[in-house]
């Protein structure tokens, strides 16, 4: 088993200085993202995150050059050749290399493509990739020994530094509706259009306050590397009686019976 790192059509050595310093992903953030789980050695909802990647790359104006079958099969490869199982793959492409100057020229730009397979510490956390408030309230967290942030926006709760956020209230799934205030994360759209449902769980996305989460029964986190993340304590204070919720828990369970099933 080999971690791999692949930047336009090569294999280099993970941690390789293959980026320009003139890279447009490195200077404006001008670049996209999707992270996907490998789950016994297969990717896990990919279709999903490619809809989500392309959609990026078009209303960013990146071009495409790539499609979606030869994506998956890069995919495959890089998971044929780490011999990884368990883990993820990191996809990022920017809008290329120009001296730094804010408007682009699309004509003038190449996309550049960096992909890496990694195997999953369960204990790291984590579509532009301009997250500078997510990542400082990330940071601002691990400082205070949290495991992350919950992101309130004018007192609406939005989402996790690093994932969406649900609570669940009198066996109701509540979560912020899927607006340009959140990242539309694959694993909340698994829980709320799969999951949920085949549990005959109700769900309700409406916008809801600090007070809403204060008196929640249950809440958790959702992302692609964690799945359901229970959350059994806020601000030092015991959620759901300091253990993870049982709803929670039959939507953690479910999600990860549909991942083991594996989904295209
Ligand atoms: N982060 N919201 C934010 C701000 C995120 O960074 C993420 C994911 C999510 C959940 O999206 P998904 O279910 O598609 O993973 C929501 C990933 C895992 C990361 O940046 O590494």
């Amino acid at each position: 088993m080999k971690e791999l790192t692949y930047f336009n059509g090569e294999f280099v050595e993970p941690g390789a200085k293959v980026i320009s310093i003139d890279d447009r992903g490195y200077l404006f953030g001008d670049s996209v993202y999707e992270v996907v789980r490998v789950v016994k050695g297969r990717c896990f909802a990919l279709s999903y995150h490619q809809d989500r990647l392309y959609r990026s790359m078009r209303e960013m104006d990146i071009p495409v050059k790539m499609t979606p079958d030869d994506l998956t099969e890069l995919h495959e490869i890089l998971i044929e050749q780490s011999e990884i199982k368990e883990g993820y793959i990191y996809l990022q492409i920017s809008r290329g290399v120009a001296p730094r100057h804010h408007a682009y020229d699309r004509s003038k730009l190449e996309p550049q493509m960096l992909m890496s397979i990694r195997t999953l510490d369960l204990d790291e956390v984590n579509k532009t990739t301009n997250l500078i408030p997510n990542i400082l309230a990330q940071t601002k967290a691990e400082k205070k020994f949290a495991y992350t942030a919950i992101l309130f926006r004018d007192g609406i709760c939005t989402e996790g530094a690093t994932s969406n956020v649900f609570a669940v209230k009198d066996g109701i799934l509540y979560t912020h509706p899927a607006d340009n205030h959140i990242l539309k994360g694959i694993t909340r759209q698994m829980i709320l259009t799969r999951v949920a449902p085949s549990l005959g769980i109700t769900i309700i996305e409406k916008e809801f306050d600090r007070n809403f989460v204060d008196d929640a029964d249950e809440l958790f986190f959702t992302d692609t590397i964690g799945g359901v993340i229970p959350i059994t304590k806020l601000d030092r204070n015991p959620v759901s009686g300091g253990k993870p919720g049982a709803i929670t828990l039959r939507l953690r369970e479910a999600l990860e019976k549909l991942m083991e099933e594996g989904l295209p």
